[in-house]
Formats: structure tokens, C-alpha cells, sequence
């Protein structure tokens, strides 16, 4: 049942309003739904028949124009209703009542109980789990939604746009209308019931208008809002300053809910969140958790416009809405927090995640072409790859130019269903440019690789710079047509300061060279000496660039470039070429030295007083396992652990007392305050205290418990727990069981305590996993649970998950298949540990090979699973 974007129609029949009532209870809810139809003049197909989506619905009548349909004139199947003969000459309407279970539906799409409360999630295609309707986003209609419900169980109904009228009913029950002004998709409906406090406050926009902000949350929530609202002030803020977009409606409501298969979701004027992107109190969530949140704030909010106000034609076009809105929410999160820091995390995820996407047997374009289930096409590529890519338009035609861009693009299909062309088409008119060739970053699915070759003659001062790229071949792409890569240049002089750059005749300090053929020589006049290049700063560019630097070479960078992002880039490369020597030397039994290099570039950095402490932090950070596995040709789990785990060590006895020095420096208690330099200097402090913990020492022992003991913020407490978690630590069991007694009734801090326990690389943890899915407070209905338990350990636990005798893989496939009938968008999301198999040695290739088969022949299996399980072993 594969959808082909090729295969795309305009819809046959438009829906111009919907009238939507609920009778609301928890197993039996009344759907009501008046449909104001008529045929869509753009379609070309004469067909009489109508088709509606549909799925697990009761039907209880149906008419048309008032008359009941006889049983002959229509028919029911698991997915769809096709109605003979509907009305072709004028508008219709069509009521519809049917009956659904939100408690039975443990999938959290469509209509659904958490806890207590009932609530609804229908992207991508959750609303026909509602009722039977054309459930396509190039289907936008107006809605009037009237809720009814107990009062005292659902006091407070909930619904897009604006509350135009309320009242009470006989036996306890009370109603409550609502009305959203603006036409959209179906996928953007929803509602809300229970009992939620709510937070209020207001913000004037730009045009001064007065909007009221609620956040509703459970009773026991209310203390952890505040950071939410301001963080969606902020963002109001920002998307007026930056884009010149202005909020519509005279009302925004957040709702935080506990069971959310995503991170939030961005219907109208009534945003469903996960509550771990709401909630926070300095005691309960750390500084990232901060971070995090007012960026998935940001997110959902600028989905207002780049979303709702325009939104996509049809799923395959999911990267126009997501790319453009995940690229608005990094560029506001950087200019809230230290921006050299958010763009090295975001490349960070990117490499590490969405390149292992690209390179395996899921890779797909950011326009995907075919789908089996779209919940599956969520992706680190749709989102984060396209986020990349809306990045290189910013820097391919400037600030000013990708504004002009935006402005074309929102005045020309503001109420409008587009796709990523329309985008493309805008940015072209706006600057007078032609985007042909970059178009294909759309197509085209893979990593690109740029390789570099330098030649300095001294005779003529020239440095010729010669650029090459290629593309790996993906499924079903076999060739690959060459893109345009923006490459950012620096030249630094051999004394480490800023060369100048002459080429094409004008000099700058910084250029951007356009990468179109496949091989191209740039040349640099003027240069005295031969400079040290600094290449695809800022990652302009989403491509794996492939310069060979020696040890050298990559400590000077280090130490001078003015490029944040290839400083950073410097001293990973740096390590992750230390790291590989070690590999080596294991793999073929050698003893194990530092580099000595290596020590002085840390202890250099350990000595430096920057003013950016969050930076300094992730230049002490060495690149993670995954980061490095990435690299490697046949991944192997354990030398790449052990050669990692003697740097840090190493690191560690050789600089014990800077390390101790700069911890003593920066500890000191400033819970509460989230201003750069506080949050800097706990980042900081914990990576310090990270490295001290390699010491298995009576003293880092006290260090980490002391740290444990007097932590008033998450951040500093859960850092201390980590330490003792991982190591030997005497106090292990007790700190854990005080920090479970501590948190036991918060539920996101407990899902931290899971997560930690699941990713340590100590030795049993597989033992702790299997004992933790045991414990009273798992529960497989819970996907912030499942995630910081089955999710953590198989994909932040590359060691214990990897384990050689195969047993970290056959416990991922039983969860998998426990998940499978509960709610299969977790279920597939986990069965990507397994989607990498090829990247690794005989035998656990064949152990992984065989959980997927296992998976596969499973019946019966959801879509979702198995279109990630099969096509992982095609
Ligand atoms: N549009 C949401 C966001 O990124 C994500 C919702 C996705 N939901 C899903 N079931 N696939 O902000
Ligand atoms: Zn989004």
C-alpha cells in the first residue's frame, strides 16, 4: 500500500465547513458532523462516487441533504467509506454520527485518554480515527466545534480559535462552542477536556493588539509554567522582529499532556505539548530542558505561520512546514543563547543522527517520493536535513535577500495548501535568482562528500583550492547529479590571525565559494605565505567534507580560528584522530599512549578564560561514540569505547589539577539564574567533573556525592548522579534509591533517572534495563517512559545494546513487538537500533538480521513497523 507523490490529484470534493460536536466520555464519545461539501472545480475526475478516510469508527447515521442514506447507497471498509452517489451540480451537505473509544485507543492519534483528560493529536492522519472526512491538508476548512461534557470530570473544553458561547445542560453536564475563523486542514483540529488549571497572561503584538496566552496543565503543575510563557512571549517577540509575522487569533492556548507520541504539535490556536516541553522549575528540569523548551515553544508557535497560514499540499511535502519551521526555531534559540553553541549542537545531532539516516538503508530525500505510513517520514532528515537546507538559501542569498524570500512566500499563499516548490519559486522571484540546480538537495537523498586538494606557489602567491564532490548511491538512487554546495572560507596566516582573501578580484575576510560541478579550482591571489584553510565554516553546508589535516594542523585551528564552529570542528577532529590511532593500537594489541598533543591542547583550552563558558564546555567535550562509529567502516563497539574511555581517563590523571582548579572555579550555587554566564559555568563545572569522575578516586567519590548532596538545581544534581552512576562508586544504590524518593511524583525527572540508569556503560547494565521494565513506575503506555528506558538503552547505549552475545537486540525486538499492538509510531521508532546493521561485524550482523526477520514475519504487524523492519533488511 506504497503512496507515490507522482501519483498526486487535487482532491474531487472540497469541505467548506465543518460543524463538530462531542458528546464526550471516556469509552463511548458521540462524534456529530455536518459536512458543507461540494465538488472542487480544479478536479478533473467525473466520478460521482465520494471516498471518505475513516477508522475504527461506529457509524449511527448518515445523510445527505437531510435524507438518511439506505444501506445500499454506500459502504464501510477498515479504512474508508465510499459513498455511491453524491450531489454533482450544487453544494451538499453531509451529517454524519458515529461513536469512538478514546480509552481503547493506546496509539495517542485521533481522540485519546491521558490520565484523566481527553485529548486529541491528528497529524499527519489522526482525524479519521475522529470521524470519516476528506483527511488530506490541501482540504481546509472553517470549523465550529461544540464541546459537551461532565462538569465535574471535564470542566474545562477546549478547542481551536475563539469560545463563542457556553451553558449547562441536565445531569451534570455543560457545553461549550468554538469557533476558528481560519480555513485550515483537518490535521490541524483539536480538542481538549479535563480538569486543567490554567496560566494566564497576555501579550500585546506589534500592531497592538492584545492577545491572552493560556497554558493549562494538571492542578500539580501550575509552579512549572513560567518559563513556558515567557519563552512563548519571547517568541512572539522574535517572529515580529524577524519575519515581520504578527499573531492572528485573539487567543493562544498550550496544553500539556503526559501520553504525546511527538515532542508538541501546532493545531490552531490550541498547541497540544508534551508536558517535557513545558514544564520546568529549576529544581525539576535542567538548564538544556530550558533550552529545550523555549525552542519547541518557538517551534509550534512559528508553525502559526509557516504551517497554518500556508501549509503543505500533501505529506510528501512535510519539509516545507518542518524544515522552514525546525531552521526559524535554531536561528531563535541562537539569538537567545550563545549562538556559537546552538549552531555546534544542532551539527552535532545532525552528523551524528540524521547522517547514520542518510548512509543507511532508510535514506530518503528531504521530499520524500513514497511512503508506506507518512507517521514514519517524522524524520531526522525531513526535519533536521531540511532545516539544512532552508539554512543554505539564508546563506546563498543573505539575510536581507531570504526575508524578501519569506515576505513573497507568505503574501502570495497565505490560506493556501503549497508544496516545496512554491517555496523555491519565491525565494527566486524575490531575489531575481535561479535556484535550479539547488533545487535537487530536494530530490536527492545521501550525505554529500567534498574532498579538497591545496597547491601554494610561492612564485605567484596563489593558492589553488580544488573542490570535488560526490554522492554515495541510496536506495533506489542509484546516480547522483551534482548539487550546489555553499563552501564558507576563512585563511588564517601562519601566525594564526585573519589572511586576507583575494579572489575573483575583490578581497574579503570571509567568502562563500559556490560548489556546482562535481570538480571546480578556486584560486586565491596575494598570499605571501601559505595559508591554513578553513573550510565550510559554520557547516555551511550539510556534506561530510574530507580534508586531511595533520595532528598539527588540527591543534592550530584549534587554537586560532575565528570561526566558532571550525574551532570547535578543529579540536573533534583532533580527538576523533587521536581516537582512531587508539583503535587501532587495540584492535592489533598494542599498549595504549596519549598523544602528547593532544594533553597540551586541552590543557590550553583548560587554562583559557573565554567569555563564552557553554562554548569552552563543548571544546572540552571529546566526540561521543556514535559521532565516531559514524566514521568507521566496520563499527566496532568496544574498541571505540575502551580507546574513548583511555583519552578521557588519561586526560583526566595528566590534567587532574586543572581540571579540579576550573571545577573549583566555577561550583557554586546559582540555582535559579539561567543567564549565560550561570549556565556556562555549570556546563563547565559538569564537564569537569565528568573528566575527575574517569579517576574511580576516593576523592572523586566525594567529589560527585558531595555535588549530589547540595545540588538545588536539576542540572548540578542530575550531572552528580550521572557521575556516580557511571563509575564504581560505593554510594551507587543509595543515591539512586534517594533521588527515585525524591522524584518519585515527578514525572519527568523520573524518566532522567530511567535514562541514566539505561545508558551507563558500566558493567550489569543490561541486567539494571531488564529489571527496570519490572519496576512499578515503567509503563509501555507512556512513550516519554518507553523512551527513557527501551529508547535510551538501544540508542544511547551503543556498548551494552551491542552486546556480542545478542541479547541487547532480542530484548529490542520483544519490545518492539509488545509496542507494535499498543502504539505503533513507538514501536517503529525503535526499531531503528536495528536499521544499522550492515555498519557492523559478521556475527552481529546476523543477530541483528535475525530480530529483524523475527519482526517481519510477526502477524499481525503495523504499517509503521513494518515498512521501517522491511525495508531496513531490503
Ligand atoms: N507537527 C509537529 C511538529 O513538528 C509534529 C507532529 C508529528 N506527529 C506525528 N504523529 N507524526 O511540530
Ligand atoms: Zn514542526
Amino acid at each position: 500500500q506504497t503512496v507515490f507523490l507522482k501519483d498526486y490529484t487535487p482532491p474531487e470534493y472540497l469541505i467548506d465547513s465543518v460543524e463538530l460536536s462531542f458528546d464526550l466520555d471516556e469509552q463511548r464519545t458521540l462524534v456529530t458532523s455536518r459536512l458543507h461539501m461540494r465538488r472542487n472545480p480544479q478536479s478533473a475526475n467525473q466520478a460521482v462516487t465520494l471516498t471518505l478516510a475513516g477508522e475504527e469508527l461506529e457509524l449511527v447515521s448518515i445523510a445527505i441533504d437531510g435524507k438518511p442514506l439506505a444501506a445500499g447507497d454506500f459502504a464501510i471498509s477498515p479504512e474508508s467509506m465510499l459513498i455511491h452517489r453524491v450531489p454533482q451540480e450544487q453544494g451538499f451537505v453531509l451529517d454524519i454520527q458515529n461513536y469512538i473509544n478514546p480509552k481503547a485507543n493506546t496509539a495517542l492519534e485521533g481522540l485519546y485518554l491521558s490520565g484523566s483528560m481527553l485529548c486529541t493529536q491528528c497529524e499527519a492522519q489522526g482525524f479519521r480515527k475522529i470521524t470519516w472526512f476528506l483527511d488530506r491538508p490541501d482540504v481546509m476548512s472553517r470549523f465550529k466545534t461544540t464541546l459537551r461534557a461532565d462538569k465535574t470530570d471535564y470542566p474545562v473544553l477546549l478547542s481551536n480559535g475563539n469560545k463563542i458561547a457556553s451553558g449547562e445542560l441536565a445531569d451534570g453536564r455543560h457545553w461549550v462552542s468554538w469557533e476558528d475563523p481560519f480555513a485550515k486542514p483537518c490535521y490541524l483540529f483539536a480538542l481538549v477536556a479535563g480538569q486543567l488549571e490554567c496560566v494566564a497572561d497576555s501579550f500585546t503584538t506589534m500592531s497592538g493588539r492584545q492577545i491572552a496566552l493560556e497554558i493549562f496543565v494538571e492542578g500539580h503543575n501550575v509552579d512549572k509554567c513560567s518559563h513556558a510563557m515567557q519563552s512563548l512571549k519571547n517568541a512572539m517577540r522574535w517572529d515580529e522582529e524577524t519575519y515581520g509575522l504578527e499573531y492572528d487569533l485573539d487567543l493562544y492556548m498550550i496544553v500539556a499532556v503526559d501520553h504525546f507520541n511527538m515532542g508538541a504539535m501546532e493545531n490552531k490556536g490550541l498547541n497540544v505539548f508534551n508536558t517535557k516541553f513545558v514544564l520546568a522549575r529549576p529544581d525539576t528540569a535542567t538548564d538544556s530542558d530550558y533550552e529545550h523548551i523555549e525552542g519547541v515553544i518557538g517551534h509550534e508557535y512559528f508553525h502559526n505561520w509557516s504551517g497554518n497560514r500556508v501549509t503543505c499540499r500533501d505529506w510528501f511535502q512535510l519539509s516545507l512546514k518542518e524544515g522552514f519551521t525546525v531552521f526559524r526555531d535554531q536561528q531563535f534559540t541562537g539569538d537567545r543563547t550563545s549562538a556559537a553553541v546552538k549552531r555546534i549542537e544542532d551539527v552535532n545531532a545532525l552528523r551524528t543522527r540524521q547522517f547514520a539516516e542518510d548512509a543507511g538503508p532508510l535514506a530518503h530525500p528531504i521530499r520524500p517520493e513514497a511512503y508506506i505510513e507518512i507517521n514514519n517520514f517524522y524524520t531526522l532528515t525531513v526535519y533536521e536535513k531540511g532545516a539544512e537546507v532552508v539554512r543554505m538559501l539564508h546563506t546563498l542569498l543573505g539575510a536581507k535577500g531570504f526575508r524578501k524570500g519569506c515576505d513573497l512566500y507568505f503574501a502570495r499563499h497565505d490560506g493556501q495548501a503549497v508544496t516545496c516548490e512554491d517555496f523555491i519559486n519565491a525565494m527566486e522571484a524575490a531575489n531575481g535568482v535561479e535556484l535550479t540546480q539547488f533545487r535537487r538537495w530536494y530530490s536527492q537523498a545521501g550525505t554529500p562528500v567534498v574532498g579538497v586538494d591545496q597547491h601554494f606557489d610561492a612564485k605567484t602567491q596563489q593558492l589553488r583550492l580544488i573542490l570535488r564532490q560526490s554522492c554515495p548511491a541510496t536506495p533506489n538512487q542509484p546516480e547522483k547529479a551534482p548539487l550546489h554546495v555553499p563552501v564558507k572560507l576563512g585563511l588564517l596566516a601562519p601566525d594564526g590571525s585573519p589572511a586576507s582573501i583575494v579572489f575573483d578580484g575583490k578581497t574579503a575576510t570571509e567568502i562563500t565559494l559556490d560548489l556546482t560541478e562535481s570538480e571546480q579550482t578556486f584560486v586565491f591571489d596575494k598570499l605571501a605565505e601559505a595559508p591554513v584553510v578553513s573550510l565550510l565554516r559554520g557547516f555551511s553546508a550539510p556534506v561530510n567534507l574530507d580534508m586531511p589535516r595533520s595532528l598539527e594542523e588540527l591543534a592550530f585551528l584549534l587554537r586560532h580560528d575565528s570561526d566558532t564552529f571550525n574551532r570547535w570542528e578543529a579540536g573533534q577532529q583532533l580527538a576523533a584522530k587521536v581516537i582512531f590511532a587508539l583503535i587501532e593500537d587495540l584492535q592489533n594489541q598494542r599498549p595504549l599512549h596519549l598523544n602528547a598533543l593532544m594533553a597540551k591542547a586541552f590543557h590550553d583550552l583548560l587554562a583559557e578564560e573565554g567569555d563564552d563558558l557553554s562554548y569552552q564546555a563543548l571544546l572540552l567535550t571529546l566526540p561521543d561514540e556514535s559521532y565516531l562509529a559514524g566514521q568507521m567502516r566496520v563499527i566496532d563497539v568496544e574498541a571505540i569505547h575502551h580507546a574513548r574511555e583511555f583519552v578521557k581517563t588519561t586526560l583526566a590523571h595528566d590534567l587532574r589539577d586543572d581540571f579540579e582548579r576550573v571545577y573549583r572555579i566555577h561550583h557554586r550555587d546559582e540555582s535559579g539564574k539561567f543567564g549565560a554566564d550561570a549556565i556556562g559555568r555549570r556546563r563547565l563545572k559538569n564537564a569537569c567533573l565528568s573528566y575527575l569522575n574517569q579517576l574511580e578516586s576516593a576523592s572523586s567519590y566525594a567529589l560527585a556525592k558531595a555535588q549530589f548532596e547540595q545540588a538545588r538545581n536539576m542540572t548540578d544534581q542530575v550531572a552528580a548522579l550521572s557521575a556516580v552512576v557511571n563509575s564504581h562508586h560505593p554510594d551507587k544504590a543509595d543515591c539512586l534509591q534517594n533521588f527515585y524518593q525524591q522524584w518519585q511524583h515527578e514525572a519527568l525527572v523520573i524518566d532522567k533517572w530511567f535514562a541514566l540508569q539505561a545508558s551507563s556503560h558500566m558493567p550489569n547494565t543490561f541486567a539494571t534495563v531488564q529489571e527496570l521494565m519490572r519496576h512499578p513506575a515503567f509503563d509501555m503506555h507512556t512513550p516519554n517512559r518507553v523512551r527513557a528506558l527501551i529508547g535510551a538503552f538501544s540508542q544511547a547505549n551503543p556498548l551494552h545494546f551491542h552486546a556480542i552475545n545478542g541479547e541487547g537486540y532480542r530484548f529490542l525486538a520483544d519490545q518492539v513487538l509488545a509496542l507494535n499492538t499498543l502504539n505503533p509510531q513507538i514501536a517503529s521508532r525503535m526499531v531503528t537500533g536495528l536499521a544499522q546493521w550492515r555498519r557492523y561485524d559478521g556475527k552481529r550482523q546476523e543477530l541483528m538480521k535475525q530480530q529483524l526477520h523475527r519482526i517481519v514475519a510477526t502477524e499481525p504487524l503495523s504499517k509503521d513497523v513494518y515498512e521501517i523492519a522491511s525495508k531496513s533488511l531490503a
